[in-house]
């Protein structure tokens, strides 16, 4: 049995021009309903691309997915709106917020879309702007609130219409560390109030260390699944092994990738791409090994 959202082997490619950029290599991942999970990992490692395929946003070019249990690798683009626009609420990594409209405009956007009656929707908004704690704020527009703000308003959005799934890019990206930690606990109310499925893309360790559970991934591929209440020392070593592995791994991907360029085998587009990518990783990982006092 498959489990409430399931990806198996998923590939990405996206295609520039003659440039290809393999954004996912073979990602696999579970998340049973009710979870808060988080998504770690390097910049570029395909975190975003992932997020938007299981929001039904973006095609994977290879690899299956599912959605509540329902394929959703093939869909249709009938049944792909019905998904971004009842089953996966999303709060992207830019906000995507209507600069001109009002938050409570931003809010009720989602619900004109599937025609939800006016009576219902004045009562919805005014609802979820409360709870974001957003009452006093609901005639301003993104340009007037704060960043935290902003995200709350994003948020509201996304749960507009009731969706059982809620998946969000860096919802603590450009804020301080307090703002931070009050839209994650405010998240993790949602997950426990309202029984949502929460997955969580974040940078900073200490937050997803308060999920159920951190997917790292590295490269397009997930590296490791922890769960945050393994003991912490384990957890050190385990995490220090890896990226020495990872980081010999990625060392020797790079001399492969030189000789593959200097024997003419790949275009200067490919190497170069495949070269910023690796070199991403490797600084990530020497940075996250210094870090850990290595
Ligand atoms: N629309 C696109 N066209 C071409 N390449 C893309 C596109 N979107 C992403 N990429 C590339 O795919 C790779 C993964 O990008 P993605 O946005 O998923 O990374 P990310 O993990 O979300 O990074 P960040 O932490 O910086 O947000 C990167 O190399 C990126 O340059
Ligand atoms: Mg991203």
């Amino acid at each position: 049995m498959v489990s409430y959202i399931e990806t198996k082997d998923l590939v990405k490619i996206y295609k520039l021009g003659n440039v290809e950029v393999q954004a996912l290599r073979g990602l696999s991942m579970k998340v049973e309903q009710g979870e808060v999970i988080s998504i770690v990992g390097p910049s570029g490692s395909g975190k975003t691309t992932l997020l938007n395929i299981l929001g039904g946003l973006t095609k994977a070019t290879a690899g299956r997915t599912w959605i509540e249990g329902k394929e959703i690798t093939n869909a249709t683009p009938g049944q792909l709106g019905y998904l971004r626009q009842r089953m996966v609420g999303h709060v992207f990594q830019t906000l995507n917020l209507i600069p001109t409209l009002t938050a409570y405009e931003n809010v009720e956007l989602p619900m004109l879309a599937i025609k939800m009656p006016a009576s219902q929707r004045k009562k919805r908004v005014e609802e979820l702007l409360n709870a974001v704690g957003l009452e006093l704020r609901m005639k301003h527009k993104p340009d007037e609130l704060s960043g935290g703000e902003k995200q709350r308003v994003a948020i509201a959005a996304a749960l507009a219409n009731d969706p059982p799934i809620l998946i969000c890019d860096e919802p603590t990206g450009d804020l301080d560390t307090d703002t931070g930690a009050k839209i994650v606990r405010f998240l993790l109310d949602i997950n426990k109030e309202m029984g949502k499925t929460i997955i969580m893309v974040t940078h900073d360790p200490g937050i997803a260390r308060l999920t159920d559970r951190i997917y790292r991934i590295m490269d397009g591929k997930i590296i490791s699944i922890q769960k945050p209440s393994e003991s912490e020392e384990s957890n050190v070593q385990m995490m220090v092994q890896m990226y020495k592995d990872r980081l010999a791994e990625t060392n020797a991907e790079l001399e492969e990738l030189q000789v593959l360029f200097n024997e003419k085998r790949i275009s200067p587009e490919h190497f170069a791409e495949r070269w910023h990518n690796l070199k991403q990783t490797k600084k990530f990982l020497e940075l996250e090994l210094h870090r850990m006092g290595f």
